[in-house]
């Protein structure tokens, strides 16, 4: 069976295998050892170029959704792009500080800001916080007062459209747990516009992931510009307009739209009601780092059986956890595709974790042997950043390649990094 490497450009077959930018991976795995995330970086600005394209010309601010990827030689790619960032927690502003990051540019996203958190990121001098719910507005206007200062906000709309994705990464339905109702919303905006600690800049939404259709795109925006255009008519004046992120990636055969020709469209419906003269903000995650990234692995065993082959690989659950956790699809390749296809044979390529659910890929037709090694593509965004140290596992090491340049982004976790901040009982 024919492997292809779905929406990822800046990987290919060379002489010596699967090569990213200038470099063979194989011999990234030899030298850094598996398993072992490696990006382009070329990858990372060609997908970012896109979004810049689409906004040439207008006032926008691209706000990099660091929870896709946080490392911090990846935020620093984007940072130095000029991009912003979206934060969830106080870590994330951690980070930002760390890879030197333009604190008026970020953006604090999240249903459960704590008092801390906000603290911290007033203090720091962020852009806007993304307020969730009528409560978060009166704890962050008190927590603003007590610091003498005014908390530049922005209201995050669940617009209830369905944003067809996968269910546990659909936050515009009325059932989700983001944002405040349409129907509320010039409400609250009324009643934030009331507050002395608040300072009104923005509207905000977001309707989930990996999304590969327009239409919900363009349905989203209506409802965000309907209100809009009612918030302003009760004189409250908003200087951006924040449409999120979310545009999916191609995994395996979907088609999502590119952004640049996405955001030719949604322009064009926000001129059409004469709003153009707002910053536009978006917060992508995924389709700026999904493709740029893969994970490396080596075969262990292989494990024939009577209904499946098992493909053991030294890559877990805990390192890339997108399958187990939402069944999904990351093409499985290897690094040296050198046999002939009579030897192939069709495995379930899975982890050493103790749990079925550890799969990185099901009937997957693979020629291979142990001690090979194989790449699982489309591992930039949300793989690393969701990795865990289930079953006292390290996490893996991470390489930036830039040219023919590899940059040890991240070491791979030792043991004794593990049991750190731990003592025995007595
Ligand atoms: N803004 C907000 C408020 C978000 O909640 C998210 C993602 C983003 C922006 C970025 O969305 P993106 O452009 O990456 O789609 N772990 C899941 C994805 C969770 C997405 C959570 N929110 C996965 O692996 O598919």
């Amino acid at each position: 069976m024919k492997n292809t490497l779905p929406g990822a450009p800046y990987f290919h077959y060379g002489d010596t295998g699967l090569m990213v930018e200038g470099l063979a991976l194989s011999a990234l795995a030899q030298e850094h050892g598996t398993p072992l995330y490696v990006y382009s970086k070329a990858s990372m600005v060609g997908a970012l170029a896109a979004y810049q394209a689409g906004f040439a010309g207008r006032k926008a601010q691209i706000c990099y959704a660091m929870k896709a990827n946080s490392s911090l030689g990846v935020l620093q790619v984007f940072a130095r792009a000029g991009c912003g960032f979206d934060i969830v927690s106080g870590g994330e502003l951690a980070r930002v500080r760390a890879a030197g990051g333009d604190m008026a540019k970020v953006i604090f996203s999240g249903v459960g800001k704590t008092r801390d958190e906000m603290r911290d990121a007033l203090a720091a001098g962020i852009g806007c916080f993304n307020v969730e719910s009528e409560a978060e507005i009166d704890v962050l206007n008190a927590v603003a007062v007590a610091m003498g200062l005014r908390a530049p906000i922005s209201i995050r709309v669940n617009p209830n459209v369905d944003p067809k994705t996968h269910p546990y990464i659909s936050t515009g339905l009325k059932g989700n747990k983001f944002g405040i109702a349409h129907e509320r919303t010039l409400a609250t905006y009324q009643h934030a516009a009331t507050l002395p600690g608040l300072r009104i800049v923005g509207i905000d939404c977001h309707i989930g992931s990996q999304i590969t259709e327009e239409a919900p795109y363009l349905d989203a925006l209506d409802r965000m510009l309907d209100l809009v255009q009612a918030i302003e008519a009760a004189g409250i004046r908003l200087e951006h307009i924040d449409f999120g992120g979310g545009l999916g990636i191609q995994y395996q055969n979907e088609a999502p739209p590119a952004a640049d020709a996405l955001w030719a469209k949604l322009l064009q419906k926000i001129d059409a009601r004469g709003l153009g003269e707002h910053t536009l903000m978006i917060e992508p995650g995924r389709s700026l780092v999904g493709n740029a990234g893969v994970c490396l692995t080596e075969v262990l065993y292989l494990k024939p059986g009577e209904q499946k082959n098992f493909c053991i690989v030294d890559a877990a659950m805990n390192d890339l956890p997108r399958p187990a956790m939402y069944q999904a699809y990351h093409a499985i390749v290897p690094l040296e595709p050198t046999k002939t296809a009579d030897e192939a044979a069709v495995y379930d390529v899975v982890g050493p974790v103790c749990e079925s659910g550890d799969w990185i890929g099901r009937d997957r037709a693979l020629m291979v042997q142990p001690g090979e090694r194989l790449a699982v593509m489309s591992a930039g965004a949300y793989c690393m950043s969701m990795a865990s140290n289930y079953n006292t596992r390290g996490r893996a090491a991470e390489i930036l390649v830039d040219g023919d340049r590899a940059i040890v982004i991240r070491q791979r976790e030792a043991i004794s990094d593990l049991f750190r901040g731990e003592q025995l009982a007595d």
